[in-house]
């Protein structure tokens, strides 16, 4: 008789571990959402979780034909992320669709920007979300 019992502890034991596991990726899935936004040059990605319900758009634009910021980006864009760019100048346009929203800029290592001649004064104006300019190597 008790050697009835063992397969069933295992048995029970198997089966809460798939709920815990089912629970773990249900609750994950509802948690954030992403959908991809298709775009020409950049990867982009609108998040939505259960704090934002607005979501929040990441754009990745890591694309050696990049020759300035696109302009046509999703908005309103929070994040973006730039790479491999032969970018020449960047200028208070580069920005104008993105900067009441725009929070985190980042350039994966400044060896992308070395064409990168001319930056205009005051560029980073009126951006009241900005948090961070990541340079990240
Ligand atoms: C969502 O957008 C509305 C309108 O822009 C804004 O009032 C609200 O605070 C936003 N919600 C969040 C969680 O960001
Ligand atoms: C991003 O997702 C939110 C929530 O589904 C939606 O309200 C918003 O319109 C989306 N934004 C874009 C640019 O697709």
């Amino acid at each position: 008789m008790t050697s009835l019992k063992m397969p069933h502890k295992y048995i029970v034991v198997g089966i809460l571990t798939l709920v815990l596991i089912f629970t773990d990726y249900l609750c994950g899935s509802v948690g954030s959402v992403e959908i991809a936004i298709s775009h020409k040059l950049c990867k982009c990605f609108n998040t939505t979780n259960d704090n934002n319900e607005n979501g929040s758009i990441k754009c990745m634009c890591v694309q050696n034909e990049l020759k300035e910021i696109p302009n046509d980006l999703p908005t309103p864009l929070h994040e973006l992320i730039i790479g491999k760019a032969s970018i020449a100048s960047l200028t208070k346009d580069s920005f104008t669709n993105y900067k009441k929203s725009i929070r985190d800029i980042s350039v994966k290592t400044l060896r992308d920007l070395r064409n990168l001649v001319y930056i205009e004064n005051g560029i980073f104006d009126n951006m009241e979300q900005l948090r961070t300019i990541i340079g990240m190597n």
